[in-house]
């Protein structure tokens, strides 16, 4: 992109106060990183950062003074960095810097550098862009390691010695396969080798910086890109084991069961064409977890993985706590998932009767449109015949549950008969024959023996208590 092109690119009014306030203070001014860099990729980018070679808060003050009234300038002395923000547009703005880091910490000793040293301590050469704001040089690119040619190519590389860049903030080991994730870009084997060679010192990295490098992985428009990396380089098995245990096949008597990491990476790659919801994401990556520990060979069967719906949904909190992932609400749902995946597959195996359906809409509730993604993701199998009868049978038990939603409203159901009404009904104080009556009433709805309607669920439960022998109070 020549600099005329380029300069297009930065006609907004805030570059020109920036570009001001910089002259006059005398001051070497540049945007630098992602912003320069996804303008090569023409990708949206929001956050600017600029660089000054000189004091990065005396930059942004001054220009909050130029901009005036709807400027919010906010200083952080300790990092040398200030924010300003005006209307939708936040610039951030620090001071060139020149970073040593020691071996047990992230947090660099930092002296004040020039535009080189800055870029020298950037952990990628796409993201080690500097464009000139200053007005003799306004648009002028700075490009001293070849990122755009890099960019071209679709190459990942680290500016120095890939061991320093690494070493020096190990996060970025994460952030390399992120972005190769999500550019869909090459590392090249040099990087990718001192990642396999420093994967240990992500140890000193923060499980929330690594779930958030995760779930942009998980974000990306093919996740698998990333956990075979993650794989290849040794890092899972250092950040997600449970993950890393899926791995691999065995045979026995010429008897092979799927590779279970590789499945499941399938069946996150296509719920991902089809949803944006990352806990949808997750609960598709985390479906067999308890693969690996319910494993067992059954000599008239084969290979079975008994309850593993149930241990996985166990092993999910545990999960959650270690990678610091949120333990709330999100949880339970991919928790619910994961419980249920089996549900509709063992369906659409068998004849789809209402009963069945129904149970199924009961125990998923508002997230039965979600599981039936989960599920249809699910089928990854390479016999087109076998894959198009369950896609068939899915589609049926859709159009079963439309049907049955219509009718019997059991999505978020509730008894039609309460346990006050029953213990009044009865003159009963709390006791085990309530919870019979409402699980009795509960079944008949959902066994299509009446339908979710108060008087039907009355009359059946005084029918079924008269043989529970109890008398109503007021008869
Ligand atoms: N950077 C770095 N090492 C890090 C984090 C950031 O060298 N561990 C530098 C890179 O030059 C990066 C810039 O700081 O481009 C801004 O970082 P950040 O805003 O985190 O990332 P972006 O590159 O803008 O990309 P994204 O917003 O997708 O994270």
């Amino acid at each position: 992109m020549e600099q005329e092109e380029l300069k297009k690119h930065f006609g907004d009014k805030i570059f020109k106060q920036i570009s001001e306030t910089a002259d006059k203070l005398g001051l070497e001014c540049y945007v630098v990183g992602g912003y320069v860099r996804d303008i090569f990729l023409n990708r949206p980018s929001k956050d600017i950062d600029v660089v000054v070679v000189g004091s990065g808060i005396k930059m942004a003050e001054t220009l909050g003074k130029h901009l005036g009234r709807g400027a919010k300038v906010s200083v952080f002395k300790n990092f040398g960095t200030a924010q300003v923000k005006y209307h939708d547009t936040e610039v951030e703005f620090v001071g060139a810097r020149k970073e040593s880091y020691s071996h047990d910490s992230r947090k660099p000793v930092v002296e004040d550098g020039t535009l080189e040293d800055d870029q020298n301590r950037r952990d990628f050469t796409i993201n080690a862009l500097a464009v000139c704001l200053n007005s003799a040089r306004f648009g002028e690119l700075v490009d001293p390691f070849g990122g755009v040619d890099d960019l071209k190519e679709k190459v990942i590389r680290t500016p120095l010695d890939p061991d320093i860049t690494f070493s020096d903030d190990p996060l970025r080991m994460m952030r390399c396969i992120r972005f190769a994730t999500q550019l869909n870009f090459f590392i090249e084997d040099e990087t990718f080798a001192a990642i396999s060679r420093n994967k240990e010192r992500i140890n000193i990295i923060s499980r929330e910086r690594i779930a958030d490098e995760l779930n942009k992985i998980l974000l990306s428009s093919r996740p698998s890109i990333g956990f075979v990396l993650l794989d290849q380089c040794g890092l899972l098995e250092l950040i997600f084991p449970e993950f890393a245990a899926m791995q691999g096949v065995e045979t026995k008597n010429g008897h092979a069961h799927k590779d279970n990491f590789y499945h499941t990476l399938e069946v996150v790659d296509n719920i991902s064409a089809k949803t944006d919801n990352l806990w949808l994401r997750w609960a598709a990556l985390l479906h067999d977890i308890g693969k690996p520990s319910t494993k067992r060979w059954e000599p008239r069967i084969g290979w079975t993985f008994h309850n593993h719906n149930f241990i996985g949904e166990r092993m999910i909190p545990n999960i959650f706590r270690k990678m610091k992932l949120p333990m709330n609400e999100k949880m339970k749902y991919v928790q619910k998932l994961v419980g249920l995946h089996m549900r509709p597959i063992v369906l659409a195996e068998d004849i789809v009767t209402d009963s069945a359906v129904r149970r199924l809409l009961f125990d998923a509730g508002d997230d039965i449109d979600d599981l039936m993604m989960l599920c249809e993701a699910d089928i990854t199998s390479k016999n087109q015949a076998r894959k198009q009868k369950f896609l068939d049978n899915f589609r049926l038990v859709r159009q079963k549950l439309k049907d049955l939603e219509e009718k019997d409203r059991i999505r978020n159901f509730q008894p039609p008969v309460s346990g006050e009404e029953i213990m009044e009904v009865f003159g009963l104080q709390p006791c085990r024959e309530i919870g019979t009556l409402k699980t009795s009433i509960k079944d008949a709805i959902l066994d299509g023996v009446i339908p979710n309607e108060y008087e039907a669920a009355y009359n059946f439960m005084m029918e079924k208590a008269a043989k529970m022998g109890l008398k109503p109070v007021n008869n």
